[in-house]
């Protein structure tokens, strides 16, 4: 027996090193963004090959047509949905596949298309997805001609709305691929990798590969599977015989690492495993999975740890949109977000409330963020009139499956969550429903993934169906910070996490006093506000939330107390489109970001900074110009220091500290024009001082990019703030003048903003008012390399101009 096993193990061994110079011809994947046609309306005719699109405009996906609207409270999406318009689109693409595709499977991927897209290929329909956040694939090869011209057609129906609580966008706006493979291959999202015993010593890491066999034939052949490290190493790797009798075949295989690289928030180290198919000795497939090795457990007294030691999960929820730029994703501008996050000391992200884009998973296995990826935001019963509730008998357990299947090898993903405060929650005596979709709905996450399944539930009394379904591994409460304290009581045994905390609102630039009282906004979730502000603004101090909700700084405690919460995530990291709480139209996005919709921080950013980072902080605000003698609080938020020391125009007005469970010290003053001046010491030595200044008249423009050099693949992207000034490069804190974009070279702008929720100006433009002193312009590369020039021009200011570098 022993002898048998060795000679299969030479005669693998032999066949493994004969592939090395053996013929490599294997899948290739094609980005098919580049090059479609589209026609905002609906065209029956346009699924027909033959069709004339001559007249349509061309663009490139990823692309969302509602954010290229106008703003209006009459478009059926309503303020909430962000005020501008769904309908239909159709988009065609014309491609050629080239003859020696012939004998092969092509396919195509969508990763998200909102909503209700069919698809046709040279007239044949393909089929229709309902869900918008869904990524899909079709089969092309039976309908194909080679050597030749090929049409695809998508017709992307938003038309009916409301069917989402915020901004969902419309159109093909994640990417599309094309898949061409032999015969023989790995399936869509076909590994599995898995890490069943991860120490520092010793990581085990078993793949299950699953292999379609599209030829008649039997096939006799060799899975070879290695892990290879960041450096490009391989580490290890194992060989299995298989024998394809079936369209599908699965196989199963060990690998074992000492001394692994573990991956975690502060060092996400990546390895890949690399499956290779032979077929004779002939390399016919080879694919790619990222892998990351770590473990982690919930523990119901010490909350979440990551490879043996204890950590918090300081996570945001964010929605998918990318402000200016809508829903179309783009790399750049996600990975932009994630930066800021991180800046801040975050290091958990909620795909509030669906799956994401690949692509952001992508981001955060490299960045180090711990996921909570969620599927739902309804079942059965509905939020809205037009709701995916509508498509939930038909499609609700394929798209799970689909969303498990595509993401769970992502390491960046720790827990599945099956819903957002669902309906179905609620129901008594013969209404089982939740927990009957409950017991279901984590079934189907358990039969194809091992990671903890939770949902947001925000009623957490013990009736609530979902938790009573007794089927979670995490119990996630929404808002309810004053009952963390309460929840080893309340449900024994069990590990908790803050699927959703804070909802507090702000506006950046805009505070309201006096700072210590606080305003609930509206004063419960059914009620419309009363008081509120003229402007539609919500303070910047932590001093305005929502009744369901709480300030920054009361769950930040609760947070910092409550040693069994494996962590949180705040609504929300950004301002989104749409779901303008606490304000009717014409707000038409959120307050709820940490961050402007525009992505420049409000104040209580640097509170988590200060608190969740080891970076130095002292921020003070608000800005200094105010009424001569009004009382004025200047906050600041500081770490690394014993004590803030404040000036005013040179005279000490006192030294504050922190006590336990204080995130900021304050002062009240009379306001008189000059400098502010805030100095942080420990032990008596200074660590930073902080200026602010009454500021003059607007005087000039001043430009920053956050990135001077940016690649030539028409789709990254510069972030450039324009801040009005006064001559001394003070930004005016309430300036909103007009600014105009120009753009010399190969690049355009892809969006501008300026964060105010209530701006009706177009996002789609070249100019933007500013709004608090600040603009911002989105530049997006073209394809040749060279020097961009971009300036910034307003009536009465002296302009400016920066270069970008394109390469
Ligand atoms: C939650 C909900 C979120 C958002 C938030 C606003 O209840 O899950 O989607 O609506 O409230 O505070």
């Amino acid at each position: 027996m022993q002898k048998l096993k060795y000679l299969s193990y030479l005669l693998l061994l032999t066949i493994l090193s004969q592939t090395v110079n053996g013929q490599t011809n294997t899948r290739t994947v094609e980005n098919l963004n580049k090059g479609w046609k589209f026609y905002l309306g609906d065209e029956v005719k346009a699924s027909n090959p033959d069709f004339n699109d001559q007249n349509w405009r061309s663009l490139n996906v990823p692309h969302d047509w509602s954010v290229e609207g106008s703003f209006s409270k009459d478009h059926p999406a309503t303020p909430g949905g962000g005020a501008l318009p769904g309908g239909t689109g159709w988009y065609r693409k014309t491609f050629i596949i080239p003859a020696t595709s012939k004998g092969k499977s092509v396919f195509i991927d969508f990763d998200g298309v909102y909503r209700n897209s069919e698809v046709w290929i040279n007239g044949h329909l393909l089929g229709k997805r309902p869900n918008g956040y869904i990524a899909f694939r079709y089969d092309l090869t039976p309908f194909l001609l080679y050597g030749k011209k090929n049409v695809l057609a998508v017709k992307v129906d938003n038309s009916e709305q409301p069917n989402s609580r915020w901004y969902s966008g419309s159109g093909i706006y994640r990417d599309v691929k094309l898949t061409t493979v032999n015969h023989v291959f790995v399936d869509l999202w076909g590994t599995q990798v898995r890490t069943p015993k991860v120490t520092s010593e010793i990581a085990n890491v078993s793949i299950k590969t699953q292999i379609r066999n599209n030829s008649t034939a039997v096939q006799q052949g060799v899975v070879k599977t290695s892990l290879v490290n960041a450096e490009g190493k391989v580490v290890t790797s194992t060989a299995t015989k298989i024998t394809l009798k079936d369209s599908i075949s699965f196989v199963e295989q060990l690998l074992s690492v000492s001394n692994p690289h573990l991956w975690s928030d502060t060092d996400p180290y990546l390895y890949k495993v690399v499956t290779t198919i032979l077929l004779g000795n002939k390399t016919v497939d080879q694919y790619e999975t990222t892998a990351g090795l770590r473990y982690f457990s919930f523990d119901k007294d010490k909350g979440f740890s990551l490879n043996g030691k204890p950590l918090k999960i300081r996570g945001v929820c964010n929605h998918h949109d990318l402000g200016a730029l809508g829903a179309a994703f783009n790399v750049r501008a996600a990975e932009r977000q994630l930066e800021m996050l991180k800046e801040m000391g975050c290091n958990g992200l909620r795909t509030s409330h669906n799956p994401p884009a690949e692509e952001l998973l992508n981001l955060c296995d490299k960045m180090g963020f711990i996921v909570m990826n969620e599927a739902f935001d309804m079942w059965k019963k509905g939020k809205n009139k037009y709701d995916y509730s509508l498509d939930w008998d038909k499609w609700h357990k394929r798209d799970l499956e689909d969303q498990i299947k595509r993401d769970r090898n992502h390491p960046s993903v720790f827990m599945w969550s099956i819903g957002n405060e669902i309906q179905e929650q609620w129901g008594t005596g013969a209404d089982t429903a939740g927990r009957v979709i409950t017991r279901e709905l984590t079934a189907i996450v358990k039969s194809l993934d091992d990671r903890p399944v939770t949902s947001a539930t925000n009623d957490i009394n013990l009736y609530n169906n979902l938790i009573f379904s007794n089927a979670y591994d995490l119990i996630g409460y929404n808002y309810n910070h004053d009952k963390f304290a309460k929840f080893p009581q309340t449900f024994p045994g069990k590990q908790l996490i803050g699927s959703e905390t804070v909802s507090a609102l702000q506006t950046r630039g805009h505070y309201d006093m006096p700072s210590d009282s606080i305003r609930v906004w509206p004063t419960a979730w059914d009620k419309p506000l009363l008081t509120g502000n003229a402007d539609l603004t919500c303070s910047a101090y932590d001093n305005c939330r929502t009744p369901w909700g709480s300030t920054h700084e009361e769950t930040l405690c609760e947070f910092n107390t409550n040693q069994h919460l494996a962590g949180m995530f705040i609504w929300t990291g950004f301002d989104y489109l749409g779901e303008p709480t606490p304000y009717p139209w014409p707000a038409r996005s959120s307050y709820f970001g940490i961050i402007d919709l525009a992505g420049f921080p409000k104040d209580v950013f640097y509170m988590y900074q200060s608190q969740w980072t080891n970076t130095p902080v002292l921020h003070i605000f608000p800005h200094w110009n105010w009424k001569p003698g009004q009382l004025v609080d200047v906050w600041a938020y500081y770490n690394n220091a014993d004590e803030v020391e404040l000036f005013l125009n040179g005279k000490s007005l006192g030294s504050k500290k922190k006590v336990q469970h204080e995130f900021h010290v304050y002062w009240r003053i009379p306001f008189e024009a000059g400098t502010i001046k805030a100095v942080s010491r420990k032990n008596g030595v200074t660590v930073l001082t902080k200026e602010i200044t009454t500021t003059g008249t607007p005087s000039k423009i001043i430009l920053t990019a956050d990135r001077n050099k940016i690649k030539a693949d028409g789709e990254d992207l510069s972030f450039i703030t324009a801040k009005i000034a006064d001559e001394k490069g003070n930004m005016i804190p309430n300036a909103d003048n007009l600014i105009q974009f120009t753009v010399s070279g190969d690049a355009s702008i892809a969006g501008v903003d300026n964060g105010n929720p209530t701006s009706m100006e177009s996002f789609k433009a070249s100019q933007r008012k500013a709004f608090n002193g600040l603009a911002l312009a989105i530049l997006k590369s073209g394809e040749k390399s060279g020097k961009v020039t971009f300036t910034a021009t307003a009536q009465g200011l002296v302009p400016a101009s920066i270069e970008i570098e394109v390469k």
